[in-house]
């Protein structure tokens, strides 16, 4: 078990960080009240991985992604690309503010750390 301790009052509402965690890119996302909602919104049959964004999340300001890029492992930039999320600048890849796939190659959602990485997660319930 990896442990990692971040100061959420460092990360700006809007703005993703990235940290090491495990050897891979870790990404922590403050939403904003109008990404949470747009998240909220999106229709199960938008989605090419269909996953709610409550499922995704434990508090929904915050977003806690592997960084990893699920069509050939680039790392995505983040607060880019078509859907506001992240972006893979590699093959094209486009991913909303909840981590999920929206257009591009990559077949699956970026892998949240919802359900295994309890370690992380409890920095936001301190
Ligand atoms: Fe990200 Fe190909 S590795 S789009």
């Amino acid at each position: 078990m990896s442990k990692i301790e971040i100061k959420l009052s460092e990360i700006p509402e809007g703005k993703n960080m990235t940290f090491k965690w495990r050897g891979k890119p870790l990404f922590v996302r403050h939403r904003t009240e109008k990404e949470i909602a747009a998240e909220d919104a999106v229709s199960l049959a938008e989605l090419r991985d269909p996953q709610e964004d409550k499922d995704r999340v434990i508090n929904p300001k915050w977003v806690i992604v592997i960084g990893v890029c699920t069509h050939l492992g680039c790392v995505p930039i983040s607060n880019a690309g078509d859907y506001g999320g992240y972006y893979c600048p590699c093959h094209g890849s486009h991913y909303d503010a909840s981590g999920r796939i929206r257009k591009g190659p990559a077949p699956l959602n970026l892998e949240t750390q919802r359900p295994a990485g309890a370690d992380v997660c409890r920095t936001l319930h301190p």
